[in-house]
Formats: C-alpha cells, sequence, structure tokens
C-alpha cells in the first residue's frame, strides 16, 4: 500500500460577495449565539465532572465561548487504565489502517468543519479570518496528510545489507507505555498534532489540551472520532496543566511527552521526569519532546531592500497580535536607514485597524486572556518609565471589551534592554539600531542576547553579508529565513522548531518528529 501523495491544502479566498465568508459569518454568528458544554471524553465516554470552567471570546470578553468540564484525580487514572486496555488492538492494527483515520479526519475537517473550526479560533484564540484560514483549516489539514507520508518513509527504512542464509530487518514499533500531548493555546494546528503523530505510530495518547483553545480543539477530536479513530486511542482530558501534568507524568507507564507551549512550563516537566527516572519510577527513559519560547529576530544589513523589510517585519511582529512562537519580537536595524524604516513603521502601524476578530476587515485583534494582557502591559509600562527605551507607537492598552493591546514598537538604546531578551508574546516588537561598521559585532550580539533560538532572518542584498549572518547566527535560529519573514512555516516545506531554551528541536511537521515516537526492534534471522 502506499500513501496518497499529501499536498499543501489552499487558502480559501473570502472576498466580499463569496460564498465562503456569508458560510463563515454564519458560522460565527451561531457560536456567538450558543454556549456549547464540552465533557472530558476518556474511552469513548463522556464525563461531566461538574469542575465547570469557561472560555471566553477574547475580544469580546464578557461573552462565554463555551463551558468545559476539568479533569480530576479519578478521571485521569481512568483514562490511564483504559488507554492500557486499548494499546494492544491499537498497536495491531496495520499501519495502513491507521493512517487512513487521520487523512479522513484531514477530509472531514477540509469539509463538514471547515467553517465551526474556524469560527472556533477566530472567536475563542482571537484570530482574524486570515489567520484562522492559515492556522485551523491549511496547517491543521496539511499535519494530518504529510505525517502518514513521513511515516511510510520511516516504515520502510531497513538494513540495505544480508549476508547469505540470514535476514535482517526492524520492526518499528510505538512505545511501551503510553505518551502525553500537551498543547498550547496559540494553533489549533499544533493542538491537532501533538496527540495525532505519536497515535499515528501506534500509541495510545492522553491528550491535555489549552483551556484558552477548548473549543477548536474538541472540534478535532470530534473529526478524530468520526472519521473511525477507535475509543481509547487519544483521551481527551481538558483541565488544569498542573494536576493533568502531575497524575500522567508521575506514573510508570509514561513513557512520552509530546508537549508544545512556554519555557517554564516545559523545564518544570522536565525536571519532574528527571527525578521519577532517578527514582526508578519508568521502565526506560520517557522521550520528552518540547517545542517551547521564543524571541525571533529580523536582522537588517543595509544592502537590504526597506520596503520589503518593513513590510515583512510588520506581518512577523503583529498579526496574530504577536502570538505564534514564531513572531518577530526583535529587530536590528543599521544606523542610516533607521530615519526612512522608522517613519514607514510608525505610519503602518497607526493605520493598522483592531477590533473583534469576526469583523473581517482588522487586521489585529485582541490577546488570548487577562493574565496575557497584564503581562504584556507591564512590559510595556516598563519601557514607558525605563530611560532605556522609547515606545515610538502604539503602547495603548484597554481591556474594558476585550483583552486589546495596540500594536507597540519601543526602541532600545541598550542591547540587552528587557524586552530585547524576554519573550513577551504579544504586539510588541523591540528595535535596536546598530552602526553600519559594526554589522558583525551586532550578529554577535543577536547571537547571545536572548536564551532562545526558535525563528529569525536576515535581510540583504549583498551575498557577504548573507553568508556572514547565516555563520554567526547558525545556532540562534531553529528556522532562519534569507528575505523572508520569520513567520509562516508550512508543513511539507520548511520542518519547524528550534533549540536552545525554545526546545528539543524535533521538528514538527518532519520524519524526524515521528521517530520519536518508535522504538525499534532489530531482527536477525538465521535461515
Ligand atoms: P503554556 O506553557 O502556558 O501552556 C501550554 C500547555 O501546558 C497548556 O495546555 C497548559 O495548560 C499546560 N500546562 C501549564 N502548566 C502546566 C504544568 N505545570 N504541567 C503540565 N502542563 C501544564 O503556553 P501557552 O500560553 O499555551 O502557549 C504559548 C507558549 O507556547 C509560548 O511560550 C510560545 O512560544 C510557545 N509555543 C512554542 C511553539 C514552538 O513550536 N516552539 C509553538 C507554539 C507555542
Ligand atoms: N508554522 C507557524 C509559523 O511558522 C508556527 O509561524
Amino acid at each position: 500500500a502506499s500513501i496518497p501523495k499529501p499536498y499543501n491544502e489552499p487558502m480559501l479566498n473570502y472576498e466580499v460577495g463569496s460564498v465562503q465568508r456569508k458560510l463563515l459569518k454564519e458560522a460565527c454568528a451561531k457560536l456567538r449565539n450558543e454556549t456549547i458544554e464540552i465533557p472530558c471524553i476518556v474511552g469513548g465516554e463522556e464525563i461531566k465532572t461538574g469542575d465547570v470552567q469557561k472560555q471566553l471570546i477574547c475580544s469580546d470578553n464578557k461573552k462565554v465561548l463555551c463551558t468545559f468540564h476539568q479533569a480530576n484525580a479519578e478521571v485521569l487514572q481512568k483514562a490511564i487504565d483504559n488507554s492500557l486496555a486499548a494499546k494492544s488492538k491499537w498497536e495491531a492494527l496495520p499501519f495502513e489502517d491507521r493512517a487512513a483515520i487521520f487523512l479522513k479526519t484531514a477530509d472531514l475537517l477540509n469539509t463538514k468543519y471547515r467553517y465551526e473550526i474556524l469560527a472556533a479560533t477566530m472567536l475563542g484564540q482571537g484570530k482574524t479570518v486570515w489567520q484562522a484560514e492559515i492556522d485551523a483549516a491549511a496547517e491543521t489539514i496539511d499535519f494530518l496528510r504529510f505525517n502518514p507520508k513521513y511515516a511510510e518513509e520511516i516504515y520502510s527504512q531497513q538494513p540495505p545489507a544480508n549476508t547469505n542464509g540470514c535476514w535482517n530487518r526492524v520492526e518499528y514499533r510505538p512505545l511501551e507505555g503510553y505518551v502525553v500531548a500537551i498543547s498550547p493555546f496559540n494553533f489549533t494546528a499544533i493542538g491537532a498534532n501533538l496527540p495525532s503523530s505519536p497515535a499515528l505510530m501506534g500509541n495510545v495518547v492522553l491528550w491535555k489540551p489549552a483551556s484558552t483553545a477548548i473549543l477548536s480543539n474538541y472540534i478535532v477530536f470530534k473529526a478524530f472520532r468520526e472519521a473511525g479513530l477507535p475509543d481509547g486511542v487519544i483521551q481527551f482530558l481538558p483541565g488544569s496543566g498542573r494536576l493533568v501534568g502531575d497524575i500522567l507524568i508521575n506514573n510508570r507507564n509514561f513513557a512520552g511527552l509530546h508537549f508544545t507551549g512556554s519555557t517554564g512550563v516545559f523545564n518544570g516537566i522536565y525536571q519532574k521526569t528527571a527525578a521519577n527516572l532517578s527514582a526508578g519510577l519508568y521502565r526506560g527513559y520517557p522521550r520528552i519532546v518540547g517545542e517551547t519560547g521564543g524571541k525571533d529576530f529580523h536582522f537588517l544589513h543595509n544592502s537590504g531592500e526597506v520596503d520589503h523589510f518593513v513590510f515583512n517585519t510588520l506581518r512577523a511582529s503583529f498579526e496574530y497580535q504577536g502570538q505564534k512562537c514564531s513572531a518577530c519580537s526583535r529587530a536590528y536595524i543599521p544606523a542610516s536607514l533607521w530615519p526612512t524604516i522608522k517613519e514607514k513603521l510608525v505610519s503602518n502601524v497607526k493605520e493598522m485597524k483592531q477590533g473583534q476578530s469576526d469583523d473581517f476587515s482588522v487586521f489585529v485583534s485582541a490577546v488570548i486572556d487577562k493574565n496575557s494582557f497584564n503581562n504584556i502591559k507591564s512590559y510595556i509600562d516598563h519601557a514607558k518609565a525605563s530611560a532605556d527605551a522609547e515606545i515610538i507607537v502604539g503602547g495603548g492598552c484597554d481591556d474594558s471589551v476585550g483583552w486589546f493591546v495596540e500594536p507597540t514598537i519601543i526602541v532600545a538604546k541598550d542591547p540587552h534592554y528587557k524586552s530585547m531578551e524576554e519573550e513577551i508574546f504579544g504586539p510588541v516588537l523591540t528595535i535596536y539600531v546598530y552602526e553600519d561598521s559594526k554589522f558583525e559585532e551586532t550578529l554577535r550580539l543577536c547571537d547571545t542576547t536572548s536564551p532562545y533560538a526558535l525563528t529569525g532572518s536576515i535581510f540583504a542584498k549583498c551575498r557577504y553579508a548573507v553568508q556572514t549572518a547565516n555563520q554567526i547566527l547558525k545556532s540562534a535560529a531553529g528556522n532562519f529565513y534569507i528575505n523572508d519573514k520569520c513567520t509562516g512555516a508550512v508543513v511539507g516545506q520548511q520542518p519547524f522548531g528550534g533549540a536552545r531554551a525554545s526546545g528539543t528541536n524535533d521538528k514538527a511537521g518532519a520524519s524526524l518528529n515521528l521517530l520519536r515516537w518508535v522504538s525499534a526492534r532489530t531482527i536477525k534471522e538465521n535461515f
């Protein structure tokens, strides 16, 4: 059997008067008028624990989008037991049958659920229509189509040599135990990818989605089930990260973690697994995959094309309110080009329309929640009060209707100013203006300023400058772009992930990632 050749899902056009626009507007209006109640789902059973939380509409934060029941200790234990009971039947199912389920999920999300999942992502995660389309439609579907192809490549890798009278082969077995998937709020696609990739490789998975992305993630889960995923293969466990993390990870059968989220939370889980391992709790070394934070950069050389740089920097910094792990949040600009660039950045930011995420004419909407709003505001307040920084545009914060933070640009006098180094995860870009003659020195500064290494870009026409940046920044970004913005990696085209404090760099959307979910057994047979 062979997996169908994957292709990237084309974006739909929601232009005025189109059927797509009408259907999506209807889906948004429907979600605004109803409040869905979401249970935990264990072994196919819907469990309402009574410990209920709300997901709010980010840009209209008095409105409840859905409610959900949080998993408690009893439900989590039941999920563990049920997963282990489902394991042997699932891993015995031929790979083609497992792949068919996820390929069918892609089809369902592309057809039956397309508008519903987009609307849930727009309202619940604060995405404009275009940002929701990139994520909840295109990237989600792409993961589900490309991963089976990558898996097929892994399964076909066999030793190239056999001596006479003997047959060598490698069997790619699922891990011994269960895998825990813990996903972030900012990409519905990551919600779909984290549980489905270990399951595709024959593992049973306990999935804890982010509380601020529950509705879109629940739609993904419904589509898995409707596509034929057997009960117990993936358990859907909304709830407190700490509780879910503690119970699922402090267990002998914990075999792997597929995590995306902040560096701080990942470090805590890593420490917990290390302590458990030292105490002899686990059967083996759990596979720990974590894609974490970023402090992603755009670096302009004085040979770079100014308008191209400005356009891409505005997109990378402010689309989805700077809440992509890949978002540009610091930029290095040569002094000779700064006056022109400053004027263009400021005038463009002043024209950005901000508003409700289901208003199709807005470019930026609200940030995800109150904690995030307060955190971003604290950086803006710091810049307002600091002698080392100047806000040249934006700086307004207003949570009276939604969690709105204006797109903000800070110029840092000190290259180590707080917001040049720390992840803010909001619409705040910090710029350092360097002397043209200090290009190499500033590249080294860029490399060492922050602990992260997720994405970064060099903008230059001069090939010596491109090559110098490529060399000096070789470890500064897991995804490095030349004359392109540092956001927008496409599944099947740019495998995604970073190193240093940005994660284990196991590259989502690539066979590298899927290899982490198998344990290889070599078999030598003499005839
Ligand atoms: P987060 O770390 O707050 O939450 C991520 C997940 O971890 C959520 O499901 C949360 O409930 C859970 N969690 C929280 N505390 C936990 C604990 N103690 N034990 C176990 N689980 C726990 O991150 P977020 O705010 O949802 O997402 C934003 C972060 O994710 C940013 O730092 C961003 O850079 C990062 N991110 C990275 C990538 C990447 O590919 N590198 C992609 C997307 C997001
Ligand atoms: N694919 C997303 C990006 O690169 C994470 O922006």
